[in-house]
Formats: C-alpha cells, sequence, structure tokens
C-alpha cells in the first residue's frame, strides 16, 4: 500500500510513525526499493512527513525521532532532506508548531499516514483525556506512555515528559491511515478503539470516523 502510494503521483506524501512496530515496514520497504531502480527514484520525489517528536532530545539523541528516522529508514534512501519533516521540540516550540500546521496547509496533508497505537489508546502523541487537540500542539506524556517507552532509554525518568505531535485532526485528514499493531498488549486499546463508540480517552476511536482505515493485527478484536 505505501508503495502504490509513493509511484502514484508526482509528489506523493506519506506520515510516519516511530516506535517498534513499524520497523519490519520500513526494512521491506528499503528491501524493495533496492530491489526496483525505478521505485527507488520514486522516493528523490516523496513528502515526508512524522507524527511527533519527544521535547527535550536534540535531533542526535538516539532515542529522538529524527534520529530514529534516519537511522531506519531516510538514510538508506535517496530521500531529499528538504522534504522531510519532522515536528521540532526545540527552542520555541509553540511557534514550531503553527510552522508545522503551515507547512502540512501549503503541501496538503499525506496521502497515507501510517500509524501504531499506545496501549492506552493513544495515536501520535494524542493521549487519553478530556479534550484532544485537532492539529499540531505541545502535550505532555502520560506515566503509561512514559513507562511503555522506558523500554528505549537507561529508565523511566529519562523518559522526556513532553512531545510534540500533530493533532487529531491532521491525522484524520489524511487520505487514507494504515494502523498496525502487533502483540497482546495492544488487543485491549484496539478493542475499545473500533468498539463502535468514540472517546476522548481512547484517542484512537476517532479512526473510527475515517472512511480508509486498513488496519494490521495479529490480535482478534472481535466481540
Ligand atoms: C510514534 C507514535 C506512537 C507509537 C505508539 C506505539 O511515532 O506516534 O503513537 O506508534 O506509542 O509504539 P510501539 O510501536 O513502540 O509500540
Amino acid at each position: 500500500m505505501v508503495l502504490d502510494v509513493l509511484t502514484a503521483s508526482q509528489q506523493p506524501i506519506l506520515g510516519f510513525a516511530t516506535g517498534s512496530t513499524p520497523l519490519g515496514l520500513y526494512r521491506v520497504l528499503i528491501e524493495k526499493s533496492h530491489a526496483d531502480e525505478h521505485l527507488l527514484a520514486c522516493w528523490k520525489r516523496m513528502i515526508g512527513y512524522n507524527l511527533d517528536e519527544y521535547v527535550g532530545l536534540h535531533p542526535n539523541h538516539p532515542q529522538s525521532y529524527h534520529y530514529y528516522m534516519q537511522e531506519n529508514l531516510y538514510r538508506h534512501l535517496p530521500v531529499a532532506p528538504a522534504r522531510i519533516h519532522i515536528p521540532s521540540a526545540e527552542g520555541a516550540v509553540e511557534e514550531n508548531c503553527h510552522a508545522y500546521h503551515a507547512l502540512l496547509t501549503e503541501t496538503g496533508w499525506p496521502d497515507l499516514q501510517i500509524l501504531g497505537i499506545g496501549t492506552n489508546g493513544h495515536i501520535g502523541f494524542n493521549e487519553p483525556d478530556d479534550e484532544l487537540q485537532i492539529y499540531t500542539h505541545l502535550t505532555a506524556l502520560t506515566p503509561v506512555t512514559r513507562q511503555a517507552n522506558a523500554r528505549f532509554f537507561d529508565s523511566v525518568d529519562e523518559v522526556p515528559q513532553h512531545a510534540v505531535t500533530m493533532g487529531i485532526g491532521d491525522i484524520l485528514k489524511a487520505k487514507q491511515v494504515v494502523l498496525l499493531a502487533y502483540g497482546e498488549q495492544k488487543r485491549e486499546a484496539l478493542r475499545q478503539a473500533f468498539s463502535g463508540a468514540v472517546s476522548t480517552r481512547c484517542p484512537a476511536s476517532f479512526l473510527q470516523l475515517h472512511a480508509h482505515v486498513t488496519i494490521f493485527t495479529d490480535q482478534d478484536v472481535r466481540g
């Protein structure tokens, strides 16, 4: 599906997620692209957006999402640095959020957005709350998310407290969404997300309002 979008237009726009879940997908994208010259060349025309970034980590920090994207995807492909967009969580964060929104408005939102899901039902870093934000914004990470991501750091105390994330409205503006969710620990979040009701307490449930979502999972969430 990702490669179909990549090859379908002169300026394909892809939305990327980080975390453990899409690593296999990124490996396959790299492999397949290197096996086909035409496919490889298509990456030069791609515009890439990322969902989120931790506040307080330098882009060169091994756990920053800037670093993750370089390491796991971009450095293996002929992408133009000027076409790669990752929220900046350094300096004037509010201004950066507005700039990210302005950029999305100018280019258009992704043709295809890749998503993972948190065990608490978050997508991007849109955490369960009384209200959800529509566009790119600064957010506090919940203890559940910081604990879940502690595996990437030496201790939970080192996991940043805040992040910048695209909003729920940004995600719903993608032309299509591909949600990847593997493992028993994602089952309850998936079940809630697609239960037939929408709640800000399970941000992924808003995906039910989108007309073109494809879920890849190894969990049976029916019933
Ligand atoms: C990452 C992101 C998050 C992750 C989610 C699942 O850019 O937006 O929503 O997709 O936390 O993370 P993993 O895949 O590590 O279980």
